[in-house]
């Protein structure tokens, strides 16, 4: 399949060995607005084009790999819908519920693939746990997601105010990894706190206690504090069981599993581009959409 990447910003280095070592992806350009992105350097060898219109007309491409900020994707990915290319896309698709659905049934209209990029799920800690433990047994979850992204603890550092605020970020990557877990069908809150950075209306503190499909889960995301770690808490048939994604590894009943040596994110993208089924995944965009949207800060 001829793929072309269109955004080459701090993310999208993370892609170059999965799209790379994998026989059906054959990346046949890239594309940045600006001539001068972070990731060109990584991609010097694959043609560069500074406009996807140009790319598209230029090049034959079964799929577009969108990896632009979320307020471009609306635009991008309808374009690249209506010329018939299959496309993948980073997290969030786009926040407005209207646009959003739009694009969904585009894709569905014009029997095309649109697949949102919830790399969470790819994390060989969490493959490995769907693996060797049954997702049955979980009695209780806590997930705690912690990212350096105020370096005064009160405001949001300028880099990231194309996030949406951490509940955005990373609810939806933490969603995206419950779902695999928990149907997220009936979804309950029980508390919520949000701390909101001083320079934009944005949260840089979120908390929910929610009790999903019966199960009690705890989500906690901090970007206030000078760390990346990652961890999964859960009660597993009556015991604890870590899984801890920075470290990528899974503690449980005196054993500890470690799963690689390969950097994290490098790691997700690796195992989606090898495990890709070529499917969209439109109900699970629309749920986890859902659950966001029923516990954001404004609602
Ligand atoms: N950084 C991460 O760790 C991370 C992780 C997961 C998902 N994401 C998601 O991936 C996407 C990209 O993240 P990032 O951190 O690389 O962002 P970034 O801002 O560093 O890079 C985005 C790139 O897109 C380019 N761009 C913007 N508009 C464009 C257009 N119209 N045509 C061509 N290029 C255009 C910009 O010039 C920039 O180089 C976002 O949607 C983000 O939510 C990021």
């Amino acid at each position: 399949m001829n793929v072309g990447l269109i955004g080459l910003g701090r993310l999208s280095h993370n892609y170059y060995k999965g799209l790379t070592d994998n026989k059906n992806f054959n990346l046949v350009a890239v594309c940045d607005k600006d001539e001068e992105a972070v990731g060109r350097k990584i991609y010097k060898d694959v043609p560069f084009y500074n406009s996807f219109f140009d790319m598209v007309h230029n090049v034959h491409l079964d799929y577009a790999l969108v990896a632009t900020p979320e307020f471009t994707h609306y635009g991008i990915v309808k374009f690249l819908l209506e010329n018939n290319i299959n496309v993948i896309v980073e997290k969030p698709l786009e926040m407005e519920k209207q646009k959003r659905e739009e694009l969904l049934a585009l894709a569905e209209r014009n029997n095309l693939v649109l697949r949102v990029l919830y790399h969470y799920q790819y994390a060989e800690e969490v493959l490995q746990f769907d693996k060797l433990f049954d997702k049955k047994k979980i009695n209780k979850i806590k997930v705690l997601i912690n990212n350096a992204y105020s370096s005064d603890g009160l405001n949001l550092d300028p880099q990231f105010y194309s996030l949406h605020g951490c509940y955005i970020d990373a609810g939806i990557n933490v969603l995206s990894m419950l779902e695999k877990w928990l149907p997220l069908e009936e979804v309950e809150l029980v508390d919520r706190k949000f701390i909101s950075a001083e320079n934009v209306k944005e949260p840089i503190y979120a908390k929910l206690d929610l009790i999903v499909d019966k199960v009690p889960v705890e989500i906690e995301i901090d970007w206030r504090i000078h760390s990346n770690e990652k961890i999964t808490h859960m009660v597993y048939e009556g015991k604890p069981l870590e899984i801890n994604h920075t470290k990528q590894e899974i503690k449980y009943d005196g054993k500890v599993h470690n799963f690689d040596e390969m950097e994290r994110l490098t790691r997700h993208y690796y195992n989606f581009f090898k495990l890709f089924d070529g499917k969209s995944n439109l109900n699970e965009v629309r749920k986890v959409y859902q659950v966001i949207n029923k516990f954001d800060s404004n609602n």
